[in-house]
Formats: C-alpha cells, structure tokens, sequence
C-alpha cells in the first residue's frame, strides 16, 4: 500500500502554514493599527486647519468673500507648504484654490456638518482631505483643506512604510527561531515511535522472544504497541506448537516404523521383506529431515563460534567419500592455501546444511562422477557437480519444502528447505548456479567476520 503522508510532516505543514498566518496577521494588524492612529491625527489636524479658515469666510449680498489675514494667506499660497485650500460655493464656483491645477473641485454634496474626511487622489498627488461645510444666509460654501503626501514636509507616509518594512525583517527571524524549536521538540516527541518501529523491523522469526520496547512511548501510540506485544506473543506460542507437534509426530512415528521394520523381518520371507525396506527407509530418512526442520524453526541460533571452514570442508569430504564410493562418485576438496578460513558460525548447523548439499550432489552426479567441496573466500562453502544441474525456473522451487522433480527414491524434498534455514539463520545467502562444466554449482555464503 502507498503510504499515507508521514505526521510529522503535515504537523509541520500545519505549523508553517499556521506562522505564516499569525505572522501576516500581526503585520496587517500593526499597519491597519498604525495607519488609524494617523488617520486620526491628520483629521483633527486638517480640521483646526479648516475651522480656522471657515471664521474668515462669510456670506454678504455680493456673495461669499474670503478675508484671510496675510499670515495664513502666505501658509496657503501655492506651492507654500504641505497643506492646500479650497473654497468651493455650492453653483460650484471655486471662490480661492491654492491645490496643484488641473484639480477637479466640484462641490461635494451628502456631507454633514461634522465634515468629511477621506483620502484622494487629486490630479498627480494624494492627498489627505477633508471637506467642511460653511452655512451663511442659507446658502452653502465648501472648505477643503488637503495635505499633499508627495510634500517633502509629510513624512508620516514613510514612517508607515518604513516602519512595516522593518516590523516584517524583525518578525520573521523571530518566527523562523520559533519554528526551529517548534519542529526540533516535534521530532524529539517522535524519536520513541520511530525507535519503536526500527525495533519492530528488526523482529525474526527465530529472534520472536523480542518485544517492542514501550518505554517513553506517547499514550496515542502506546496500545499499538502493547497490541503489537501481545501480537508476538501469541504468534510466537503459535509457532512453538507448531514446532513440537512435528517434533513429537516424528517422535511418535519412529517406533512404530521401528516395530514394522522387525514385523517385516521377522514375518516375511527376506525376498518380500527386502521390497519393504526401502519404503521404510524412505519413511524413516522423511522423518529425520522433518524433525531437523522442524528444530529448526523458530529458533535462535547460537553462531558466535569461530568455525574453521577448510576443517569443516574436509570433515565432510571424508565423512561422505566411502558412501560416494560405493555409488562409484568421488568427492574432492578444493581450497586455496593459506590461513584456515574462519566464519562465525554453529558447526554442528553449518556441518548439516554441508552435508545435504553434498548427498545431493553424489545423487544427481552421474556414474563415475565428481563432486568438489571448495571453501573460497571470504568465508564461502561451494558444492559443485557434474550432474543435470537444476534449471533457473527451477531454483526457487527446489528450496520449497517437499518439492522434488523425481518423486520415485528415498528422498523427501526438505534437504535445501534446510539448508536454506541453516543459512538463514547465520545471516547468509545460498547461491544457486550452474557449474561451468555442467552440473550444479551451489554456494553457502556466510557474512563475513
Ligand atoms: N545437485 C543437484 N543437481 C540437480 N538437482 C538437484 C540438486 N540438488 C537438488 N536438486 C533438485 O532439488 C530437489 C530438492 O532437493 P532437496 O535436497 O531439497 O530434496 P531431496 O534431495 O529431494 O530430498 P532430501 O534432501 O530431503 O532427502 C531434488 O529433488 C532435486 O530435484
Ligand atoms: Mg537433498
């Protein structure tokens, strides 16, 4: 199955996306806030302005006149300062305008007596603008009094500017330290999980006594693991009967083929009773290999000895060579000079496995053949033949218990089903290949020491 996206990752995402939120939110909110406060303090200030202006402002029957004292006629002149009026009569006639020309100024309408306040652009510059009604003799005049953002004199602009530019390079090294710290707890939080399914993996069925370490585990993940716990132990109680029943069927079925071999001796003539015996053998060779197999289930093997391989080799060489023989094969050694060869091993395990390969090697040899047992670095046990050889489509099949091409003889199918646990057991790879000459080549490769 595809994986679903790792936690730690998407709590990460989460996380970033959540401080990329709060941090956004608390640069708008600073500049929002900011910007208030100006607002607030450039209308009350365009409004003293505008209130001063209107006490000048009056209405007579030549229509409205404005009588500004020079001092403020000069602060309102164009191109004075920051600040620019206007007096607009409501037909629409621009009684006095010292904004930039070209300005539209029509006669705003809907505006109450408190006066608007507002920010516009007018003509090339923005302007911060309000807009104060005048009443005389029931008609209307308009006062607008606008401060021109482009003037060298406003500076507020850019102290806004300015300021949220520097509220953005100080907030986000502060929220990347934190997110640092968010993510480096995150993973500590993990690391017992993660420790947990590394134990996990690294559970056999020969290592089944291990459990998983709960120690440190969070309560989310904590069940899982004593599910997982409980899991083992049943599956490995399971494996344990299945192991003693084969042994004990073994057990249980040697004496009576023992008894039915005497029968057969006692009660047959020797011609008949011949016949039986090889039936019996085959029985009694199936149950020896069924009982090795089934010892060797589940089992943790002890391999910390040093086995010397070019001593082992020859062990079985000799062993096996009168029983060859007398099938009219030889069995040779083969081995380069120098050191003993050593591998960390269990002899009596590595001494089976050996022996299989090479009972199988004398049987599929033909008459007259040759078989080779040749150790070979760094730590390789090779039986080679010059037999029929075992085809590639065949090479997994041959390890499968009970698997045979000729079902016919005495065999029953579990030698490389237990030579292949043998070897499983010690960490190694068993190679099936074809001999160069022809035959089978097979290699026990036992990790080095
Ligand atoms: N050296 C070989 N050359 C050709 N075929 C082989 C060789 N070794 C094994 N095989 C094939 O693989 C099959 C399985 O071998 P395996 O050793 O597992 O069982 P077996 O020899 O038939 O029985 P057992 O070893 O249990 O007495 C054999 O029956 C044979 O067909
Ligand atoms: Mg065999």
């Amino acid at each position: 199955v595809k994986p679903a996206p790792s936690i730690l990752n998407r709590i990460m995402l989460l996380h970033l996306g959540a401080f990329a939120g709060i941090s956004t939110a608390i640069i708008a909110a600073a500049f929002l806030l900011l910007h208030a406060t100006v607002d607030t303090f450039e209308e009350s200030v365009l409004r003293g302005h505008a209130q001063t202006v209107s006490q000048y402002l009056s209405h007579d029957q030549t229509g409205w006149t404005l009588a500004l004292p020079p001092d403020l006629a000069a602060a309102y002149r164009k191109g004075a300062g920051s600040f620019a009026l206007a007096i607009v009569s409501d037909e629409g006639r621009t009684l006095f305008s010292s904004f930039p020309d070209g300005t539209h100024l029509a006669a705003p309408h809907g505006v109450s007596a408190a006066g608007r306040y507002s920010h516009q652009r007018m003509g090339q510059s923005a302007f911060y603008r309000l807009v104060l009604p005048k009443q005389g003799d029931g008609h209307t005049a308009w006062v607008l009094v606008g401060q021109n953002l482009s003037s060298p004199d406003v500076i507020v602009d850019d102290v806004l500017s300015g300021f949220v530019a520097r509220l953005v390079w100080i907030a986000l090294p502060i929220l990347a330290v934190i997110f640092v710290i968010d993510i480096l707890l995150l993973r500590r939080q993990f690391r017992p999980v993660l420790a947990a399914s590394q134990s996990a993996a690294r559970i056999q069925p020969n290592s089944l006594p291990a459990r998983l370490s709960m120690t440190g585990l969070p309560r989310e993940v904590l069940p899982l693991a004593e599910a997982f716990n409980q899991a083992l132990e049943r599956l490995e109680q399971a494996l344990r009967a299945q192991r003693e029943f084969t042994a004990d069927a073994a057990h249980e079925l040697r004496t009576p083929l023992a008894i039915l071999r005497t029968a057969v001796d006692t009660t047959l003539d020797a011609q008949t009773a011949r016949r039986f015996h090889g039936d019996i053998d085959a029985m009694s060779h199936t149950l020896d290999q069924l009982l090795e197999l089934a010892e060797l289930e589940g089992e943790a093997l002890e391999t910390s000895e040093a086995v010397d391989l070019t001593a082992l080799a020859t062990e079985v060489v000799t062993l096996m060579a009168p029983l060859a023989l007398a099938q009219n094969r030889t069995i040779e050694f083969e081995g380069a000079d120098g050191p003993p060869m050593r591998a960390r091993a269990s002899r009596p395990m590595l001494l089976r496995a050996l022996r299989n390969l090479v009972e199988n090697a004398v049987r599929h040899a033909p008459p007259g053949g040759r078989v080779v047992v040749e150790v070979a670095a760094p730590a390789s046990l090779i039986v080679r033949d010059n037999g029929p050889g075992i085809a590639p489509s065949e090479r997994t099949l041959v390890l499968q218990r009970f698997w045979r091409k000729n079902r016919a003889g005495q065999n029953a199918g579990l030698g490389l089903a237990i030579v292949a646990k043998i070897v499983e057991l010690h960490g190694g790879r068993l190679d099936i290949a074809d001999n160069p000459g022809g035959g089978a080549a097979i290699t026990i490769r036992l990790p080095v020491t």
